[in-house]
């Protein structure tokens, strides 16, 4: 057998875990188990039934829906993107500033290989979402995690001036943010926008949860000053608002070379998003969906029994949220405890022991950069969600 090598590029990065743990979840409920899993960050509700027609409408005309397009996406959907951040963030991007493609991961990870060479540094604000510091890697980067736990997880302008050093390319910046649920306020994005004034420093701006703001509202990074702008990639897609995570389509605007190298290099991996995904995101970015103020009601009632359910667990602490569909229980309290024989030594140990003895899928923190915290969605059904509180409280009852 021959045995081959794999490059060293990607043996720098490991598999998703949220997917991972999705996955044995999922596995564990096909063999009969009860499991009630709250891994993935994936709305339960249905994409709207306007937007599925628009592309079976599209299938049955073919032409266009079965043809490659621009490798950045169809000129009308470049331009309803670019309307779409006008309408919603009043940002102005010429089409050519835009490019489509397959999920906002695909656009975080086009805009990350595109500024990022061996060497060079990206400030990763923890708790983060688990594909930017792989990607960074892969990408040859070193990712610089600055811990926000203790100011409230905000990057505060004091701890970015701290972590910047001449090698630092990119600051990430996500709020919503997965998985804290935080969002950073005008004022909290204005002082990092402040402190990169004068420096080459990009900023990648995810702002895939917008839609899902509970408290406050959502401030584009970009839209803070055209100084901000000038450095910043906006990324935003479907997924989430238009609950349409099958679908796969992500977008991303900001200046024009970077958009270009960005178009480059998806010319040569993927091409052009999947045709009927990129029609069907033209019907759904013409306005935001009828359901989702329903929707953000039904995330926020969910939120909060959660938030109030897991604070009633005897010591895990539970902030509440301003966004997003996740909460990030603090649980350091359950550590160095005895669930019958196991020892809950850290977070990684405790899921596994929620997940087998009390049928709960939850992801450790230690996956985000977060030791002794938790991960739940709350994109679930709200028996699920009451279900899951009643054990994780049973749970806690239990430790010894
Ligand atoms: C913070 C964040 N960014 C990006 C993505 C990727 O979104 P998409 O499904 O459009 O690739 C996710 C998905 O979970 C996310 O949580």
């Amino acid at each position: 057998m021959t045995s081959l090598r794999l490059s060293r590029r990607v043996q720098r990065i490991q598999p998703s875990a949220t997917l991972a743990l999705t996955a044995r979840a999922k596995a564990l409920k096909a063999q009969g188990q009860d499991v009630v899993a709250l891994t993935a960050g994936e709305p339960d509700f249905e994409t709207p039934l306007h937007v599925r027609e628009s592309a079976v409408a599209e299938l049955k005309k073919g032409g266009v829906v079965g043809r490659y397009t621009p490798v950045a996406g169809l000129p009308d959907l470049l331009k309803a993107v670019a309307n779409k951040f006008q309408r919603d963030n009043g940002l102005t991007y010429k089409p050519e500033q835009v490019l489509v493609s397959c999920g906002a991961k695909h656009s975080i990870f086009n805009a990350i290989g595109a500024l990022v060479d061996d060497g060079d540094e990206v400030i990763v604000p923890a708790p983060y979402w688990v594909s930017y510091p792989e990607m960074i890697r892969f990408f040859g980067g070193t990712p610089v995690i600055v811990d926000t736990a203790a100011t409230g997880f905000v990057l505060t302008a004091d701890a970015l001036r701290k972590a910047i050093t001449p090698r630092t390319r990119v600051v990430i910046v996500n709020s919503p943010c997965n998985p804290t649920g935080a969002v950073w306020s005008g004022k909290d994005q204005q002082a990092i926008a402040d402190v990169l004034k004068g420096t080459d420093i990009a900023v990648i701006s995810d702002e895939i949860y917008e839609k899902l703001v509970y408290e406050g509202s959502h401030v584009a990074f970009a839209a803070l000053s055209p100084d901000a702008c000038s450095r910043t990639i906006t990324v935003n897609g479907v997924a989430k608002a238009y609950a349409m995570t099958g679908w796969r389509i992500g977008y991303a605007a900001g200046p024009q070379a970077v958009l270009a190298a960005m178009n480059a290099l998806q010319s040569h991996s993927t091409s052009n998003p999947t045709t009927v995904a990129q029609l069907a995101t033209l019907t759904a970015l013409a306005k935001d969906p009828e359901e989702l103020p329903l929707w953000r009601k039904q995330y926020q009632t969910r939120r909060d029994n959660l938030v109030k359910a897991l604070n009633a667990a005897p010591g895990l602490k539970c902030a509440t949220p301003g966004g997003a569909f996740y909460v990030f229980p603090d649980c350091r309290a359950w550590l160095g405890k005895r669930h019958g024989d196991l020892l809950l030594k850290d977070d990684a140990t405790l899921c596994e022991a929620l997940l087998t003895k009390a049928l709960v899928g939850g992801v450790p923190g230690s996956e985000f950069g977060a030791p002794g915290f938790l991960r739940f969605s709350y994109a679930a059904s709200d028996a699920e969600l009451a279900k899951a509180a009643e054990r994780i409280q049973r749970f806690g009852r239990e430790l010894q």
